[in-house]
């Protein structure tokens, strides 16, 4: 096809030309070269008449007219002039060579030798008729016709119209492969203009597109860009989000692709009790939280470290169960990892490296090469596990978390056309910070491998960008939050996280039921301000602060002793650190002594529940407290706080939240604190307790109407949504890429 394109391109500019020659150049050559030895035998004729001239006048004035017959006979041995003739004043022949036509007379001589070419034709071939006056008194009107044999003429033409024809072809080679470089050049030159325009990049890059192209392709260029800017901005204002818009979203803007989440932690763990029963638990786990409705409303696989002690027994010969039980909406994939691979990879450079290295919350990262290696290992097998689970090459993969910072890179070498969406759950720390990082720049170029590049908030995104800018040889364009690394541009954005508002009846039991419930299991006294803590027990909560906060509110306001109660429910986890075992046993011999400080016989002012609570049990609490306690020292999000805002459809109930939770910036009607101002927390605590029912009612309605429309299914949509344009801009580039290598076709070329 491509052959049969390029010698139409070269043969029909060839045929064009020889057309051409044919048509019109070769009857214009030839009339051109007659008319110049029309010209020539004139002169020939007038030279030849002014020689005889003299002698014809002579031989009349001597009456020796005989004398002009020998005269003309030695003419006309020249081998041009065929024959001559000469007229009298009244047009009477009086004499004519022996060659002279006796059928041209001196009358039809003269009208033919007046035609710009004065052309006879005889037996013998065609001659040039020429009529000269004669000069002399004796000859006075007298005139002298000239035949000139013109067959040299015709070979002369033939002669110069075969050189023609050559140098016409020679042209018409020449003007053909002329065609076809020029239409490859300016092809070539166009396709990569467009194709750097549809990219999206600057005029400055190394690939320009041609100079023609320039001024159109930064205003093509401008307005994809404020098209697409003015979209995200649209879509940011679109509320009301649900499954239900999430999956129309799917099927129009990634024609129902395949979507593939990969994650450390699995949504469903299925674990054996000491009693030989099984039994399935879900994981206290934010990410989980958030990803699991979105993975129910838009089915797909999600591929995540089977942990459970019994998940084995579950799988089909694939690994693949389908969850949630009972209902069967998505596939999970389960990845198993041996002692090791879970030591190095999880334990050791995820959550010794990375998470104290992000949350910067005075633990210090340790970084060994062993761990590294096994990182890097475990990121390889889940990226193998994706192409294995892949249905096509380009599914749309959300990579989630720390965990797996070199996998986007590593399943785009896989899967080149896969559109990757990270989303990092935790917070990222600032160029200095990050810098201390053996690996920071392997680590920011496996998550450059990403498609788009989600944090929680714009001071997340601002403090990657800044890395990358200090680390690699990268070009930022910060206007569009997007960064270039070799030649991949990975748009950085903020997609603040959230969870699955409940709407409608929710079965749950009403608040009184649920205060009752836990008042009479916690054996608190009906008059009891009940605050409560739900995190995972990792010293990145603030839970140590939050103790010292409430001791503090109890020696500060002493009125609470015996009526202020909080409980803090710390679900286990990581417990195979040391850092995390230290941190354990130190908030549970803080609890003691604050109990040993305050408590009364039937009065303990804290409760540690640590171990794992299910949704119900922790909805129910919610539903039962006064007050929400959440102090992170540093948090991507924290999803607690949002579910304790869900859980209170009365409008009651106080949030106090740490400032370096991403969620303050959401939930400005909470009592916002720095968990580290010990009195500031104290006083919150106390001003929580007192707030009158109408305060709370104000700030909760405002916190409710917040999540209601930043919920979860906003959070993916927005992402998915940005995917969606992204792999349009991507087929279309494809398609002028496709364009490119197999040259324009006739249709492509004309539109
Ligand atoms: O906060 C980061 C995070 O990965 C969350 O997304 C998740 O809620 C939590 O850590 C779970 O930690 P782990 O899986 O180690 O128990």
């Amino acid at each position: 096809m491509k052959t049969l394109r390029l010698q139409l391109r070269f043969l029909v500019p060839l045929l064009l030309t020889l057309t051409v020659a044919a048509l019109v150049a070769l009857p214009l050559m030839d009339r051109l070269t007659l008319r110049w030895f029309a010209r020539d035998l004139n002169t020939r004729d007038a030279l030849v008449a002014n020689t005889l001239s003299d002698a014809i006048n002579e031989a009349q004035a001597d009456g020796k007219s005989w004398r002009i017959q020998s005269l003309f006979d030695r003419a006309v041995q020249d081998e041009r002039l065929v024959a001559i003739a000469l007229c009298g004043p009244d047009g009477e022949m009086l004499r004519r060579t022996e060659g002279y036509p006796k059928t041209l007379g001196c009358t039809r001589a003269r009208e033919l030798s007046d035609q710009t070419v004065p052309r006879l034709l005889l037996e013998s071939g065609s001659v040039h008729v020429g009529v000269q006056p004669l000069k002399g008194d004796d000859v006075d009107g007298a005139s002298l016709v000239m035949l000139h044999d013109m067959s040299f003429i015709d070979k002369r033409s033939q002669d110069t119209r075969r050189y023609l024809v050559g140098f016409i072809v020679l042209l018409g080679v020449a003007v053909a492969l002329i065609t076809v470089v020029v239409a490859q050049i300016s092809w070539r030159g166009w396709v990569s203009g467009m194709r750097g325009i549809l990219r999206g990049e600057g005029l400055l890059v190394p690939l320009l597109p041609p100079p023609e192209l320039q001024p159109f392709a930064s205003e093509v260029r401008a307005r994809l860009r404020d098209l697409e800017d003015e979209y995200r901005r649209g879509l940011d204002l679109v509320t009301g989000w649900n499954p239900e818009r999430l999956r129309s979203l799917l099927l129009t803007q990634l024609r129902g692709d395949q979507v593939i989440v990969v994650s450390n932690r699995e949504p469903y763990l299925h674990e054996r009790l000491d009693d030989g029963q099984v039994i399935v638990r879900r994981p206290a786990s934010g990410l989980v939280t958030a990803v699991e409705p979105v993975m129910r409303a838009c089915s797909g696989t999600w591929i995540a470290h089977g942990s459970g002690s019994a998940d084995r027994d579950f799988v089909d010969a694939h690994d693949r169960i389908a969850v949630p039980p009972g209902t069967n909406e998505y596939s999970l994939r389960r990845v198993w990892l041996t002692k090791e691979e879970e030591e190095g990879y999880y334990n050791g450079f995820a959550n010794e490296g990375l998470w104290p290295l992000c949350h910067v919350a005075h633990v210090r990262p340790v970084f060994r090469e062993s761990d590294w290696e096994m990182y890097k290992h475990v990121n390889e097998r889940f990226a193998d596990a994706v192409a294995a689970e892949a249905r096509g090459d380009d599914p749309v993969v959300l990579v989630q978390d720390y965990h797996f910072a070199l996998l986007p890179a590593m399943i785009r070498e896989r899967l080149p056309r896969a559109t990757i969406l990270t989303f990092w759950h935790i917070p990222w720390p600032n160029p200095e910070s990050f810098g201390i990082c053996p690996w920071r720049r392997e680590i920011l170029q496996g998550m450059l491998g990403s498609t788009i590049l989600g944090f929680h908030t714009r001071f997340h995104c601002k403090n990657f960008i800044e890395t990358v800018d200090r680390s690699l040889e990268a070009r930022i364009e910060h206007e569009h939050s997007t960064i270039s690394f070799h030649d991949k541009e990975t748009l950085v954005e903020s997609y603040p996280i959230s969870i699955d508002w409940p709407e409608g009846d929710r079965g749950w039991p009403s608040i009184e039921e649920c205060r009752r419930r836990v008042f009479d299991r916690l054996g608190l006294g009906p008059f009891t301000i009940l605050a409560v803590g739900v995190d995972r027990f990792d010293y990145t909560k603030g839970i140590l602060e939050r103790l010292h906060a409430v001791e503090r509110l109890l020696e500060k306001y002493p009125d609470w002793v015996g009526k202020f109660v909080f409980v803090q429910v710390a679900a286990p986890t990581r417990s195979a650190l040391e850092e995390y075992r230290a941190f354990q046993q130190r908030i549970h011999s803080v609890t003691d002594r604050i109990n040993t400080r305050y408590g009364q016989p039937g009065y303990q002012p804290v409760r540690l529940l640590a171990e794992h609570h299910d949704h119900e049990a922790v909805n129910e609490l919610f539903r039962a407290a006064h007050i929400c306690v959440v102090t992170s020292l540093h948090d991507g999000m924290n999803l607690v706080s949002k579910e304790f805002v869900a859980a209170r459809d009365d409008e009651q109930g106080v949030l106090v939240l740490s400032r370096f939770a991403g969620a303050a910036r959401e939930l400005s009607e909470a009592l916002i604190v720095n968990p580290y101002h010990v009195e500031e927390t104290a006083d919150a605590l106390h001003r929580a307790a007192t707030m009158p029912a109408a305060e709370q009612r104000e700030r909760m309605a405002s916190l409710r109407m917040t999540v209601r429309e930043n919920n979860v299914f906003r959070w993916a949509g927005r992402m998915l949504a940005d995917a969606g344009r992204y792999r349009l801009r991507e087929r279309i580039a494809a398609r002028v890429q496709r364009h490119t290598n197999s040259e324009p076709d006739e249709k492509t070329l004309h539109a």
